[in-house]
């Protein structure tokens, strides 16, 4: 291979990354993710404007628990597999962000503290903590734009940093939009630790921070991973879309049910319970 042992001073025409596109790459990594930022999906706004009675019905909430979470299980397990970290600095850097997720105090993890938040406003939880195991057999639950993610997350992670970096990225703004459009129905949702430890210690910010850090270290000393990484956070960012996507779509099908309920007028032998039932139709409405 002459003087260079680099793989890629074989391919005819490859151009080296420069110093300053690295030195840039919080940079890059923001103007490729702009048209990605979870916050702009309608999936949102659409739980912000549901009518109560929908938004407090156990089983859409359930069915909105196990595909987040399902997405951010995914993300988490996947984390123990990221590439090209492996000094001991590097790992101690690594451990720190697993602890955030997995080692909070009294055994506490984040997905634990996501499905006590999601019962507190009465979802019925459709698979138990333990169930989000191995991708292949979670993705017998889920639909296809959320299995799509939840086998592509431990694929692309373990190959580039480029996925981390995205999920990092945007954690923040999807944790606050979720808690801002969620709170609307039930005000204590965002006080919930899942989110409100988040916010108060900033831990999703410095996760950013941190992946963009660690992966411009890594590119600092293999300038061709550059094109991997970047190409590796979009196809994460489009993944996620989906994901979105997905949960805009539950909450539109749970509007349209509502929407096409039919109305149980009282017969006249119910009169006695026709005053009763015609206040408890006022307070679905209102
Ligand atoms: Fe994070």
């Amino acid at each position: 291979m002459g003087e260079s042992n680099k793989p890629t001073d074989m391919i005819p025409g490859y151009v080296m990354p420069t110093a300053s596109a690295i030195e840039d790459l919080p940079n890059l990594i923001a103007a490729m993710l702009v048209d990605h930022r979870p916050s702009r999906m309608p999936f949102f706004n659409r739980v912000a404007g549901l009518p109560r009675a929908v938004a407090s019905d156990p089983e859409l909430l359930g069915q909105i628990h196990l595909v987040y979470q399902s997405a951010m299980h995914a993300t988490r397990a996947a984390v123990y597999h990221l590439p090209h970290l492996d000094t001991p600095a590097l790992r101690k850097r690594k451990l720190r962000i697993f602890i955030d997720d997995d080692g909070l105090c009294g055994g506490d993890t984040h997905h634990y503290q996501l499905t006590r938040a999601f019962r507190s406003i009465g979802a019925k939880c459709l698979l138990d903590d333990e169930e989000f195991g191995e991708p292949a057999e979670l993705c017998h639950y889920l639909e296809a734009e959320t299995a799509h993610f939840v086998r592509l997350a431990p694929k692309l992670y373990s190959r580039s940093l480029g996925p981390w970096c995205t999920v990092e990225v945007f954690s923040v703004d999807w944790m606050r939009a979720l808690a801002d459009a969620v709170s609307v129905h039930f005000p204590h949702f965002r006080n919930e630790q899942y989110f409100a430890d988040c916010f108060a210690q900033n831990v999703e910010e410095r996760h950013a921070a941190e992946a963009l850090a660690v992966t411009q270290m890594v590119l600092r000393a293999r300038p061709e991973l550059l094109h991997e990484t970047l190409r590796d956070a979009k196809i994460m960012a489009e993944a996620l879309d989906g994901v979105w996507s997905h949960l805009d779509r539950i909450v539109q099908s749970a509007e349209i049910v509502q929407a096409n309920r039919p109305v149980h007028y009282p017969q006249p032998t119910e009169s006695g319970a026709a005053s009763a039932w015609m206040g408890r139709a006022d307070k679905l409405n209102a």
